[in-house]
């Protein structure tokens, strides 16, 4: 799932507000950092309006927060940030981008970092609500429970304010249609219409909210688009956060069986906001995606397996117990057995890894066969070195490969071997002590023994 803009819209400005103190998260991290579905908070909410198509994208952030402006420009690296020196409420963190805004724009998209399951496609129905000519365009949505959220006060079609909770009556605490804290304004007048905000209110902050008051009294129109609140919410600490988490995982469930991949207990699978697999994948029970993992057409992911940075060509199967690191590549109809570990390493097309083996820092050949417990030992604590295995070789079980080493096309290596040096295509290496019998000395051990009482071991 990730972001294809919808359709470009030249002349929005998309402002993102990310300085919030996320005191409630009781974290080293800043809250708008926090991560959902394998991405941060932010990277969700920039991907989103990039998705929706903005022209340009600026980000507000709290003083000293450059973890968070580095983390804006990983996921958009054309961003302007600005920062608000002190946090006096929603308006004035938007006021804190002023030069972007005097640059001068369509239509401005604001919205909320800590606001991560939106979708590109309400951000561009928000924005073309102005396209019927009203001023400002809120998005709302439904609350089961509105208590804290501003509440949207309308007459007909027409938005006619926003009350905080805070400073609302008894008869609009009842109101249930609340502000989900998204909105779009027309680009010309925004400027204008938020310098005119105040903050007499209970909290003494300048509310972006009362951007809708003010642009009535100007004789614009407010209107309001409306959202599930699965869409909406908003994390403002970890019981939501995990909220976030739990309703994100079950869009890209759904997206996935949607897609064509046969998901056996959906509620077991944990997906990556970019997890992307194929037609007739099958995913057994307990698996879980980490970031950037692909999966092609018929695949199957056995059950218990971990997957991160990895590709699984179509047809190959995998688990179950395994872990792919980043960096494997699984090739086409290759087979990845239970207790194996893949990190940097191609595994080719038809290749069977079956049991209980570490493949780092390795290239294997087509229909290559890697016996039980085979290691490839890549690292002497200071670098790392590769191991390359021909097409259709064959590496006997329980064989330590040190690295730098290359094994033949078609070569055997016997089962025990620790191998040092390379070996030649269709060549046996066996490297390990020879076998020795001595006949009936056991017989003569115990003879020797006879009558002595045994030691308990
Ligand atoms: C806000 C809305 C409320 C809405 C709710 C939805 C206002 C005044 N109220 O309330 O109507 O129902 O969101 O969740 O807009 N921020 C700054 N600088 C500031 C203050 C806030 O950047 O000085 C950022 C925060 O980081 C956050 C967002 O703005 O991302 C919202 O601020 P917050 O204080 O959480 O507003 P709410 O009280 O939740
Ligand atoms: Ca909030």
């Amino acid at each position: 799932m990730t972001a294809t803009p919808i359709s470009p819209r030249p002349g929005c400005l998309a402002l993102v507000l990310a300085a919030g103190e996320g005191t409630r998260m009781k974290s080293a991290r800043p809250k708008v950092l926090h991560e959902v579905a394998g991405r941060s908070m932010l990277a969700h909410v920039l991907a989103g309006v990039t998705g929706a198509g903005a022209e340009r994208v600026a980000v507000v952030v709290g003083p000293d927060r450059d973890d968070v402006s580095a983390e804006a420009k990983r996921a958009v690296p054309a961003v302007q940030v600005f920062v608000q020196s002190q946090r006096l409420g929603t308006a004035h963190a938007v006021l804190a981008a002023s030069a972007a805004l005097e640059a001068g724009c369509e239509d401005l998209l604001i919205v909320f970092a800590d606001t991560p399951l939106v979708r590109p496609q309400t951000y561009a129905a928000l924005l073309d609500a102005l396209k019927s000519g009203a001023g400002v365009a809120v998005l709302g949505f439904e609350a089961r429970d509105p208590t804290g959220y501003g509440r949207l006060l309308k007459r007909g079609e027409d938005l006619l304010a926003i009350r905080e909770h805070k400073d609302a009556s008894e008869d609009e605490h009842k109101v249930t249609l609340c502000n989900a804290g998204l909105m779009a304004v027309r680009g010309r007048d925004a400027l204008g219409w938020l310098k005119r905000i105040g903050n007499t209110n209970a909290q003494k902050e300048f509310y972006l909210t009362d951007i809708v008051a003010v642009a009535r009294e100007a004789g614009s129109q407010a209107v309001v688009v409306l959202a599930p609140e699965d869409e909406v919410m908003g994390v403002n600490d970890r019981v939501q956060l995990a909220a976030a988490e739990a309703a994100l995982q079950a869009r890209l469930r759904e997206h996935a069986m949607r897609e064509g991949a046969t998901l056996i207990a959906p509620q077991t699978i944990f997906f990556s906001h970019d997890t992307q697999l194929g037609r007739d994948v099958v995913v057994e029970p307990g698996v879980v995606f980490g970031p950037g993992v692909r999966v092609g057409d018929g695949a199957v992911i056995h059950a218990y397996s971990h997957l991160l940075g990895a590709e699984v060509e179509s047809g190959a199967s995998v688990g179950p117990f395994a872990r792919l690191r980043p960096g494997a590549r699984i090739g086409k109809g290759a087979k990845i057995g239970n207790f194996v570990e893949i990190k940097s390493a191609e595994i080719g097309e038809g290749a069977a890894v079956s049991h209980l083996t570490y493949l780092g820092d390795a290239s294997i050949g087509a229909r290559a066969n890697i016996g039980a417990g085979t290691i490839t030992c890549n690292y002497d604590g200071f670098d790392k070195f590769r191991t390359t295995i021909g097409a259709g070789a064959f590496i006997g079980s329980n064989s330590a490969l040190v690295a730098p080493v290359t094994i033949g096309d078609g070569a055997y290596v016997g089962s025990g071997s620790v191998i040092t040096k390379d070996v030649a295509p269709d060549a046996l290496a066996v490297a390990r002590g020879r076998q020795m019998e001595k006949a009936d000395w056991a017989k003569t051990f115990r003879k020797s023994h006879e009558g002595k009482p045994k030691k308990r071991p």
